[in-house]
C-alpha cells in the first residue's frame, strides 16, 4: 500500500520503520502533476531494492514572479493513483508551511554549472531548486534520490551540491522518457494546443540532428547549433533561448565534441517553455 504523510515527523517515522526491517530507501523528488517520466523514477528505486518514496511539492522558491507557479498542474488524487500503481510505498506532500515554517533565512548556492543555460534565464530558480532539494533529503534521510536526465542542468547542480557539501545520499541520474514520436514528457505539456504539439516535436528532431552531426568532432557546435535554432524558429517555436553543445560534467559550451557532450535547449512555443537534451 501507499503511505500518505504531510509531516516532517511522519515522513521520519515511516522511513524509520523501514529502516528497521533492514530497507534501503530511495528518495524521488516531484511537483506532482506526474507521467510516465516520474513514475521511471519510481521503477529505477524499486529496481535498485530501495523502498521508494516520493516528494510531492509545487516548490515557489523556484518559480520566478512571472513563472507559472499558480498556474502548474496539480492533480493529487491521480498523482496518488500512479504512484500506488508504480508500487510507490510512501508519499510526502507537504504544506506550504510545513516545508517552509517561518522566516527561511538559509539558502544553498551552487556556483558555476548555473552561469549558464537556464541560470542567468530563470534568476534564483537553481538556488531554489538546491535549497529545497537539500531539505527534502534531509527530511526523508534517503539512501539514494532519483532525478531525470529531461532537467540536466538542474541534475548536475544537484550532484555538485551533495559532492561539495558531503551529504551522504547517492544521487541516480535517470532517462529520459518520451513519447511515441519522441517529445520528452513533461507535467507542462499539457499546456500545449494541438497545433502546438506538432511544432513541439521539432525541438527532439533537431536534438538528434545537432547530436549527429557533431559527434565525431570535426563539425563545429555553434554553426550546427545555429541551424538548429533557426530550424525551430521556422518550425514555430517563439523564442530560442538557447541552443548550444556543452561539456556532459561542466556544461561549459563546446565549439568541437572531444569527450562526453550534451547537446541541450530551451524554447519557447507560446505561452510554454520546453527544454530538453540528448547525449552526443
Ligand atoms: P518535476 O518537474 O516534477 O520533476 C521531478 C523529477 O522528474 C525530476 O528529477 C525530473 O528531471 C524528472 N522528470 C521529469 N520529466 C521526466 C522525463 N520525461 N523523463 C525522466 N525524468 C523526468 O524537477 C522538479 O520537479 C523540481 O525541480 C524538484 C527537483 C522536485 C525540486 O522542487
Amino acid at each position: 500500500g501507499l503511505l500518505v504523510v504531510r509531516t516532517v515527523a511522519d515522513l521520519r517515522r515511516a522511513v524509520a520503520g523501514f529502516r528497521k526491517a533492514g530497507r534501503t530507501i530511495g528518495l524521488v523528488p516531484t511537483m506532482g502533476a506526474l507521467h510516465e517520466g516520474h513514475v521511471s523514477l519510481v521503477k529505477g528505486a524499486l529496481e535498485r531494492g530501495d523502498v521508494p518514496v516520493t516528494s510531492i511539492f509545487v516548490n515557489p522558491t523556484q518559480f520566478g514572479p512571472k513563472e507559472d507557479f499558480s498556474a502548474y498542474p496539480r492533480d493529487e488524487e491521480g498523482d496518488f493513483t500512479k504512484l500506488r500503481e508504480a508500487g510507490c510505498r510512501i508519499v510526502f506532500a507537504p504544506t506550504k508551511d510545513e516545508m517552509y515554517p517561518g522566516e527561511q533565512l538559509t539558502t544553498v548556492t551552487v556556483a558555476g554549472i548555473t552561469d549558464g543555460l537556464c541560470g542567468p534565464l530563470r534568476p534564483g530558480h537553481f538556488q531554489g531548486v538546491a535549497t529545497v532539494v537539500s531539505k527534502l533529503l534531509l527530511m526523508a534521510l534517503p539512501d539514494r534520490a532519483y532525478f531525470g536526465e529531461k532537467d540536466y542542468q538542474q541534475l548536475q547542480v544537484i550532484k555538485r551540491m551533495v559532492r561539495d557539501l558531503a551529504m551522504p545520499f547517492e544521487i541516480v541520474g535517470m532517462p529520459t522518457v518520451r513519447e511515441q514520436d519522441g517529445l520528452a514528457m513533461s507535467s507542462r505539456n499539457r499546456y500545449l494546443s494541438t497545433e502546438e504539439r506538432t511544432k513541439a516535436l521539432v525541438m527532439y528532431r533537431q536534438l538528434v540532428k545537432v547530436a549527429d552531426t557533431v559527434r565525431d568532432g570535426t563539425k563545429s557546435c555553434s554553426e550546427a547549433t545555429a541551424v538548429a535554432s533557426q530550424a525551430l524558429r521556422d518550425g514555430g517555436f517563439d523564442i530560442v533561448e538557447y541552443f548550444t553543445v556543452v561539456d556532459a560534467d561542466s556544461l561549459k559550451p563546446l565549439e568541437h565534441v572531444t569527450g562526453p557532450a550534451r547537446v541541450i535547449a530551451a524554447a519557447r512555443l507560446g505561452r510554454t517553455r520546453l527544454i530538453d537534451n540528448l547525449a552526443v
